[in-house]
């Protein structure tokens, strides 16, 4: 199982790299919107200085044609070699086509955008390297983002897909462990909800226990 971070924001992700823990990183249109002000590009190239995994980079050319989105596909591919293109499961069967020529192109995709197990049938038989459920917006459609995950997996074993589960959409802690246990092959997590996990109420009281006991015992040494 793997950590990506959910982000553009370098102060977040200097801040998380040091932890040794996220393997990559996603970002979307909606993200980079909290980035305002920078250039896109500038700001990828940065990203991509820092974080030596798969790198996810969404289209935007949505309502251009198939030819103008897989330009726009092998513009950011010319990147870096772990640029990842997301693209939307459109339900017109537009993304999939734009995957499939990125496939025979070798540029690895992230279909993304899945709410049920049927996009990720679809997903897994286009040869995406990644799809991403999203759990909260899966949930917020009266929907089980377990039921989703858990069967994407089973799918994706009995076939002998490639494609990896990332499971986005993360709004508490909880979520991380639902969705691991539930067989996501990799959590992308936004910052706010990652520097929350390592946290336990009781793991402060126990490291405050520790504390103390050692202090008094380093106090009776010295009286020896
Ligand atoms: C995943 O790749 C997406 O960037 C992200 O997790 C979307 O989630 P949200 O818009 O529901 O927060």
């Amino acid at each position: 199982m793997e950590i990506f971070l959910d982000t553009a924001n370098i102060d977040e992700i200097k801040a998380i790299l040091p932890w040794g823990v996220i393997s990559g990183l996603t970002t979307n249109q909606k993200i980079f919107s909290c980035e305002k002000g920078v250039n896109f590009k500038e700001r990828v190239m940065e990203i991509l200085k820092l974080v030596k995994g798969p790198v996810s980079i969404e289209v935007t050319k949505t309502t251009g044609t198939d030819q103008e989105l897989v330009e726009e596909a092998k513009e950011y591919a010319g990147w870096g070699s772990n640029i990842v293109i997301k693209i939307p499961m459109w339900s017109d069967g537009r993304g999939l086509r734009v995957a499939s020529t990125l496939r025979d192109l070798g540029i690895k995709t992230n279909i993304t955008c899945l709410m049920s197990t049927n996009q990720m049938i679809l997903a897994t038989k286009v040869g995406a390297t990644y799809a991403s459920l999203f759990f909260n917006r899966i949930k917020d459609s009266k929907e089980d983002p377990l039921r989703a995950i858990s069967e994407s997996r089973q799918i994706i074993e009995e076939s002998g897909s490639a494609t990896k589960i990332i499971v986005g959409s993360i709004r508490k802690p909880e979520d991380v462990s639902e969705a691991v246990v539930a067989g996501a092959h990799v959590m992308t997590i936004p910052y706010k909800i990652l520097v929350q996990m390592p946290f336990h109420l009781k793991t402060e009281e126990t490291i405050k226990e520790f504390d103390t006991a050692w202090l008094e015992f380093k106090k009776s040494e010295k009286c020896k």
